[in-house]
């Protein structure tokens, strides 16, 4: 196989896809819960390239389906949502949550055939405050939810936040397995010695070019960047791609870290990023020993405000319009060596100045990108797979999720690497621990 058409196979997710249907696979994360208000507006959803409306009913359970009316295709979007169901507003057909047409007063009661007609509607679930999608063709069973750990914390520990990004899913996805940008792109300006003691900043940039080990786990990949940081300690900073499109961070204390990312295609060329993160991790934004505060760190980026289109959803200002606001007087002074605020924005100025798809016939990848190397043969290998008849890894099995866990920590430079992640999985703090269980979820009876 050629590297173009290993390219295609990775990066293109529309319907007939070899990655678009096996992501299809996979329950998806579509909406925050708040974003459907009962018998509100319907919201426009771009989900793996297809065109979606999402809305809540009277009774507040929630529908996703395709934005076409089955009658002659104008946009439910349009539509009326009162008493149980959404209306075309073009000849009046009203359907419910699952698609079922309910109401056909165009045509006379004689000649009624709604019984026969279904809009083309998808299965739902909502769980702590996410509304999640299932795409795939095993409408009647689908598979079980997810169970990586971030998603099952309950909505007042854990804050959920999104962003768009305008390129495609991969390369997004890429940026967090990638450990060594972190020391430049984020932190190129930091002096180590200037780093308040016990950040773990402190080896990020104390030392820029990490050595790392990186391997398959069942559900994925995952990667161990070391590094000396006194005789006999090593300091470990491990992180995860999960299938199909999930990864999760070193940025935290390991036994704490209780985080997730998806990184959402929305079609080929847009992607939407969604973040769990449990409430109370310590913030990467701390002011340096010389009470400065450290550069390019800043919280939050600015968001634009939402609209109604297709891809009018969290949106944030510093796009290539404006050269994502790069301050070169802030370059030049190196108070942010790259010249971009915000951890989150230097990451999406890098990624969309690719271009929406990035050509990977005109890289050079190095040891550095061991783990992503790895992650788009996993992500491609097991996506063919699927299409050749195999099943979907991690599928039915989402417990094994729980056991994958990315933070840093320090051990004792003897333990085999493994082994040492083992051990710090075992201490960690564990949802299940914290009484979280699928009893946290709320599943609306359909
Ligand atoms: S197009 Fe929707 S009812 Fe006719
Ligand atoms: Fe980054």
């Amino acid at each position: 196989m050629g590297i173009a058409e290993d390219s295609h196979d990775l990066t293109r997710v529309g319907p007939g896809t070899v990655m678009g249907e096996f992501m299809r696979q996979y329950w998806i994360p579509a909406c925050r819960g708040t974003e459907l208000v009962a018998d509100g507006s319907p919201l426009r959803l771009m989900l793996l390239g297809e065109k979606l409306i999402g809305f809540r009913d009277s009774s507040g359970r929630v529908g996703i389906m395709d934005h076409r009316c089955p009658h002659r295709c104008a946009s439910l979007f349009l539509g009326r949502n009162e008493e149980d169901g959404l209306r075309c507003t073009y000849h009046g057909w009203k359907f419910d949550v699952e698609g079922r047409c309910v109401d056909m007063p165009s045509v006379a009661p004689s000649q009624d055939f709604k019984h026969k007609v279904r809009a083309h509607a998808y299965k739902t679930v909502e769980r702590n405050g996410m509304v999640w999608v299932y795409m795939g063709p095993n409408q009647e069973s689908p598979p079980p939810l997810t169970r990586i750990e971030a998603t099952l914390l309950p909505e007042g520990e854990v804050d959920i936040s999104f962003m768009q990004r305008g390129c495609n899913w991969m390369q997004a996805l890429e940026g967090d397995i990638d450990t060594s940008h972190f020391g430049f792109l984020h932190v190129g300006h930091l002096d180590p010695d200037n780093v308040p003691e016990g950040h773990p900043l402190q080896h990020t940039a104390g030392d820029r070019a990490p050595m790392y080990h990186v391997k398959d786990a069942p559900w994925g990949t995952t990667y161990g960047a070391y590094r000396t940081v006194r005789p006999g300690t090593t300091y470990w900073r491990f992180a995860n791609y999960m299938f199909p499109f999930f990864t999760q961070t070193p940025q935290g204390p390991f036994g704490q870290n209780i985080q997730a990312r998806a990184w959402v295609p929305m079609d080929d060329e847009h992607v939407m990023m969604v973040f769990w993160r449990r409430r109370g991790l310590p913030a990467t934004n701390v002011p340096l020993k010389d009470g400065q505060p450290m550069g390019g760190t800043t919280p939050q980026p600015m968001f634009k405000p939402n609209d109604t289109g297709w891809h009018g959803r969290f949106r944030i200002v510093p796009d290539e319009s404006n050269d994502w606001m790069l301050d070169r007087e802030a370059m030049r002074t190196n108070r942010i060596w790259c010249g971009i605020d915000h951890i989150g924005t230097q990451d999406q100025a890098v990624t969309e100045s690719m271009g929406a798809i990035t050509d990977h016939a005109w890289e050079h990848l190095g040891p550095g990108d061991l783990m992503i190397a790895r992650t788009r043969r996993r992500a491609l290998m097991a996506a063919r797979a699927f299409r050749d008849g195999q099943p979907a890894p991690g599928l039915m099995t989402p417990d094994i999720l729980s056991d994958a866990r990315s933070g840093f920590f320090e051990i004792d430079a003897a333990v085999d690497w493994q082994d040492a992640y083992a051990q710090k999985v075992m201490k960690a703090d564990r949802a299940a621990a914290l009484g979280l269980s699928d009893a946290a979820a709320t599943v609306p009876a359909k």
